[in-house]
């Protein structure tokens, strides 16, 4: 079973993506942290926006050499920016499209696997078994955002939150390349009045048909 799992920032698609593979015993992979790794390396060596043929450089070698390793240090709005940057750059994106649908044909994905990110269903996986665009208002989203932050024990104040995902969004959507949308195949949720308890819930009921 193959599952695509796509949405705008913070909507909950990672949190459906990982209880989907929890119920059904899939592998998971959350395609963002690749991007966001990609733009981490970017940042620690120095590179922004103004040197795009530089940032570009430095931003496919490391999507050549990424290992899929949990790294907190992702976890910021700073790094979530980069990683929108170099998502817009067509070879990082082909380096990272090997590399996830090498992790679909691994062995440790034979029972199947969830893939949340921005054009699972649209790019890599177009034949995925089920796949769901989730969404929310962007008031809900930042304020979500903005809590797990704090959460992580970083001061942020809601407005900058809210303005970074606008811009991110409205990049993510109208990149030339495999741009955030909701394919016409895609059962889509709105998760702005719902808990993760009720999207799982729906998703399943899809599923079960
Ligand atoms: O968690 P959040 O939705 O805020 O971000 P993420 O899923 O970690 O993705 C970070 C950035 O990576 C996005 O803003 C996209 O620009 C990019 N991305 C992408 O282009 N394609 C994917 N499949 C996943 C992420
Ligand atoms: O993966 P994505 O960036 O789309 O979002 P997420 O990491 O799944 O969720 C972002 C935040 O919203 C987390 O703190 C979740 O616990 C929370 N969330 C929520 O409040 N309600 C949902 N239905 C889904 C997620």
């Amino acid at each position: 079973m193959i599952i695509a799992v796509d949405g705008s920032a913070a909507s909950g698609k990672g949190t459906l993506a990982k209880r989907l593979a929890a119920y059904f015993d899939l592998a998971h992979l959350d395609t963002g942290a690749l991007y966001r790794m990609v733009g981490l390396a970017a940042l620690e060596q120095g590179l922004d926006d103004k040197n795009i043929n530089e940032l570009q450089a430095v931003a496919i070698t490391s999507a050549l050499d990424l290992s899929v390793t949990p790294d907190d240090r992702i976890r910021n709005d700073t790094v979530a920016e980069m990683a929108s940057i170099v998502a817009a750059m067509p070879p990082v994106r082909a380096c990272l499209l090997d590399l996830q649908r090498h992790f679909v044909a691994h062995p440790t994905a034979a029972g199947g696997a969830v893939l949340d990110g921005r054009d699972i269903g649209s790019v890599v996986l177009p034949d995925a078994d089920y796949k769901f665009f989730v969404d929310a208002d962007i008031d809900v989203r930042a304020e979500r955002r903005t809590k797990e932050l704090h959460d992580n024990g970083q001061s942020v104040m809601f407005r900058h939150v809210l303005e970074d995902m606008k811009a991110r969004d409205q990049r993510d959507r109208n990149r030339d390349i495999a741009p955030l949308v909701a394919t016409s195949d895609a059962i889509v949720i709105d998760t702005s009045d719902k808990d993760a308890d009720m999207v799982l819930a729906l998703a399943l009921a899809h599923i079960a048909g």
